[in-house]
């Protein structure tokens, strides 16, 4: 049976981490889902079309590069915020949704992270896991990682930031941030990357052991 892992959580919460660790261990192929939201937002911007143009946004979804991926742009602060803005729009989440379930069809296996994976995305999958820190914590890490790419935001703007987003990716209609009912938690406030790693390699281990 290929491995299949969905790894579902708040932004920054170290879900993109965490699956990389895991794809790397498991040998399995790894797409960070938040990258085709935000791949969607920065073509809008690009073409210097409206983040609130349904219709473009659904026609940039079906066009999508997955070739360009890799361009750091998609890292900054405000994609993040843009992505969140189009990922709301239902006709988006169909474009990409088959893509995606394309991707975790590999006969390998595949780990897939972002917000619906265990309940829209991969509803079947092998282990899901659901990341969680406080919202200090990952505003702290946010701030780390901003800093580090030479990005000057504040930690308070930070902090908001990521509260606005999980307020909104959590109250939108379609396919909103829920955590699966056969999903396990794990909070990684208190746990580094390592640690965090431990325990997300025990639990698919005993998920494992559980199907034998
Ligand atoms: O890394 P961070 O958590 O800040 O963001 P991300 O995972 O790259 O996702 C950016 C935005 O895309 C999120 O705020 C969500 O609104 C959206 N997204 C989504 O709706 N569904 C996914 N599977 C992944 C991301």
């Amino acid at each position: 049976m290929p491995l299949v892992i969905a790894i579902d959580g708040p932004a920054a919460s170290g879900k993109g981490t965490l699956a990389k660790r895991l794809a790397d261990h498991y040998g399995l192929p790894h797409l960070d889902t938040g990258l085709l939201y935000r791949a969607v937002a920065m073509a809008l911007l690009d073409a210097g079309l409206s983040l609130e143009d349904a219709a473009a946004a659904a026609q940039a979804a079906q066009a999508l590069d997955a070739g360009k991926l890799d361009d750091p742009r998609l890292r900054d602060r405000a994609m993040g915020e843009a992505a969140s803005r189009v990922s709301s729009v239902p006709e988006v989440r169909a474009g990409l949704l088959t893509w995606q379930r394309r991707f975790a069809a590999d006969p390998q296996g595949a780990v897939l992270d972002g917000r619906d994976i265990g309940t829209v995305v991969c509803p079947g999958a092998s282990v899901k896991l659901f990341i969680t820190a406080s919202s200090e914590e990952r505003a702290r890490r946010r701030h780390r990682e901003l800093v580090g790419r030479g990005e000057s935001a504040t930690f308070a703007t930070i902090l908001a930031d990521i509260e606005a987003r999980d307020a909104r990716d959590a109250s939108r209609s379609a396919a909103p941030l829920r955590m699966a009912d056969d999903a396990i938690r794990l909070d990684t406030t208190e746990l580094d990357a390592d640690a965090a790693f431990a325990e997300a390699r025990g639990i698919v281990e005993q998920s494992r052991g559980d199907a034998d």
